[in-house]
């Protein structure tokens, strides 16, 4: 019998309901081949509910969520509404509310694709960031006092807790015995003494229990160097919210740009749905025109379709996408012929392996 996938969509702003619909296009085709039947509910959170109803993430919606095997994430952010609200009250939330505190994010250069870094090769690009996903100064610790008046004082203070760091950090090792057996911690133990004791002292004694795993230390600025100079030393990365979320921008330019960066915000615990997103922005000055690379959401989806297990489709979905890129150089096309030319290539994934 077919298994039955419940799969949730929040195209959200801009062009995330254009490159979702290309994912699911993609996701369709394998489907089909893997004898899996898709039930997908789309949520219309994003700008538009937001100033319609002054909704951002309403209980009922998180509780559907909830219900479902996996969610697909376009974007979220339109210049209409004040940043920041839309970001904390639908993304972030997301975040707390399921506990995704594993931000996966692959930094992978595809053969064929050119990079910025001219003289770096394919395997020399190929890195996992582990980003902790709840806390940092993105916990929302902070406040403004005397607003407007030139004694205004504002404080943003980011949060760490033994809890979060272990965990993300057990999880990092774990991955890697099944990559090159090699973790990088990123922080900055010189100058934030504190989160980065903290960090470094749950890194050595996590580290005990994974003896054949090798440890790297970079403070974050020689990291954001490294990466650019020499991203060969880099395997499995595993760092805080905010330093997760810069490198991992460095990141999408050194393998093709931010067009192909694809990310999972996931609960390792297996308690909610995990949620996949492409790494770009809502890019509302492009929305709508039909020119958005959908290729970050088809290997997004990809993550996701790994993520439930279905490994196969998830492969057949990594082949098309890495065909694509071996031959995609100087050619102009659209968001739409994206995604047919994956879903055609996807399916006959079958048919080679
Ligand atoms: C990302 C984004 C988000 C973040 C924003 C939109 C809140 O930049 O997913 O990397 O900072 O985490
Ligand atoms: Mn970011």
């Amino acid at each position: 019998m077919a298994r039955q996938l419940k799969i949730a969509l929040i195209p959200g702003d801009g062009i995330g309901g254009d490159v979702v619909r290309e994912a699911t296009k993609v996701l369709d085709v394998v489907a089909g081949l893997a004898d899996l039947t898709i039930d997908y509910t789309s949520y219309d959170l994003g700008a538009a509910r937001y100033l319609a109803t002054g909704e951002l993430l309403p209980d009922s919606v998180v509780a559907d969520l909830k219900k479902s095997d996996a969610i697909l994430f376009g974007a979220i952010g339109d210049p209409s509404v004040a940043p920041g609200i839309l970001e904390r009250g639908i993304i972030l939330q997301l975040r707390f509310v399921m506990d995704y505190y594993l931000n996966l994010r692959p930094v992978r250069l595809f053969p064929g694709v050119r990079g910025i870094l001219a003289d770096k090769s394919s395997q020399e690009i190929d890195m996992v960031v582990c980003r902790e996903g709840t806390e940092g100064p993105y916990a929302g610790a902070g406040g403004t006092l005397r607003m407007g008046t030139s004694g205004e004082v504002v404080t943003e203070v980011a949060i760490h807790t033994h809890f979060a760091v272990e965990r993300i950090i057990r999880d990092a090792f774990e991955r890697a015995t099944k990559r090159r057996n090699k973790v990088t911690l990123v922080a900055k133990t010189n100058v934030l003494v504190h989160s980065g004791s903290l960090w470094m002292r749950t890194f050595e004694a996590v580290s005990t229990e994974f003896p054949g795993v090798e440890t790297d230390y970079c403070h974050v600025d020689a990291a954001a160097m490294y990466m650019l100079t020499t991203p060969e030393r880099f395997d499995l990365v595993v760092t805080d919210n905010l330093f997760g979320d810069i490198l991992t921008d460095i990141g999408a330019a050194i393998s093709g740009g931010i067009g192909l960066a694809a990310s999972g915000n996931i609960d390792p615990s297996g308690k909610n749905p995990s949620m996949f997103e492409p790494v770009h922005g809502s890019a509302p000055d492009i929305a709508g025109k039909g020119i958005a690379d959908p290729t970050a959401a088809v290997l997004s989806m990809a993550m996701l379709l790994e993520h439930v297990g279905e490994d196969e489709a998830a492969g057949w979905v990594q082949s098309a996408v890495a065909e694509d890129l071996l031959t995609r150089s100087g050619q102009q096309r659209g968001t739409r012929e994206i995604g047919d030319a994956l879903a055609d290539l996807a399916s006959r994934g079958q048919m080679k392996a």
